[in-house]
């Protein structure tokens, strides 16, 4: 398989660093071009990926995935549309540019994908919400799920919900270190060392994310399950339902979207 990339950003780069992590493509096998800042060269400095500087050296990936800002995704479909014989897979990780939009340059029948990551997909444990148009062939639908799948969870949404879902896991790694660092200085103040507190945490918020995942028990059960009546932890649930904890998440969310 080869993929090419159209930005090595912040996104860009963390589903490079998963790809190449997770042995779905080799450095020989990755194309990667950059904009004008010399990120990509950096980049490339230290994962060895093929770097190219025109849209025509692309045309031999399987799939193309475009991870620059959305204001660039539509001229840069346009500039593909003149690669001649160009014909892979391509999805726009950009948020907010439509299938509607990318579909009405590249033509309907054209294999297209809007796929929204989170930044976890550099160590293979992203959430990815990817919508297809009806019109997309099993065969590049199966191309980009693979590509994708190789950097996490996939969800296969259709497109109206795509923003939600990447609210959801996309900005919610963000509440969850205000979370972390708020569990720490309470750690600190009770007297444990800074750096111990944060291997405790984030332990503790790796457990609690596989537990459920591998029991698939509601929150609530497990919840339950630490929550011994006339106990400490139902003491702290109280703190937490007085200041509004639920409240706050669901409000961040809805600030959001
Ligand atoms: N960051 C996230 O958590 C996240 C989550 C979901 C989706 N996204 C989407 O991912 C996209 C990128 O976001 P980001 O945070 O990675 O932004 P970013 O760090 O600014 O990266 C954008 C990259 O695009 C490159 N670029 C500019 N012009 C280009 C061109 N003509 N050809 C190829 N590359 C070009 C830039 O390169 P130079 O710096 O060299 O100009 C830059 O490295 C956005 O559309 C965003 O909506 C981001």
């Amino acid at each position: 398989m080869k993929i090419g990339i159209l930005g090595a950003g912040q996104m860009g780069s963390a589903m490079i660093r998963g790809w190449l992590n997770a042995d779905l493509v080799t450095p020989q096998q990755l194309f990667v071009k950059g904009g004008h800042s010399g990120s990509a060269e950096k980049l490339q400095q230290a994962l060895h990926f093929q770097l190219v500087t025109e849209l025509t050296e692309l045309k031999t990936v399987d799939v193309l995935v475009i991870a620059t800002l959305p204001k660039l995704v539509v001229p840069l479909l346009q500039e593909l549309k003149k690669v001649p014989a160009f014909s892979a897979p391509i999805a726009s990780v950009a948020a907010g540019v439509s299938l509607h939009a990318m579909q009405t340059i590249m033509g309907e029948r054209y294999p297209l994908a809007s796929a929204l990551p989170n930044t976890p997909v550099a160590i293979n444990e992203g959430v990815t919400a990817i919508a297809f148009p009806e019109t997309i062939s099993l065969e590049a639908k199966k191309t980009l799920q693979q590509t994708f799948e190789a950097l996490g969870k996939v969800i296969i949404a259709p497109e109206e919900q795509i923003a939600a879902i990447n609210t959801v896991a996309g900005c919610g790694p963000a509440f969850v270190d205000l979370m972390m660092e708020a569990l720490s200085d309470a750690a600190v103040k009770h007297g444990i060392p800074r750096a111990q507190s944060y291997e405790i945490i984030s332990q503790m918020l790796i457990g609690s994310g596989r537990l459920q995942q591998v029991t698939n028990q509601h929150p609530a059960e497990l919840k339950e399950a630490v929550t011994t009546p006339g106990g400490l932890t139902i003491k702290g649930v109280t703190a937490l339902e007085e200041y509004g904890f639920r409240n706050a998440l669901i409000k961040a969310i809805d600030a959001i979207l």
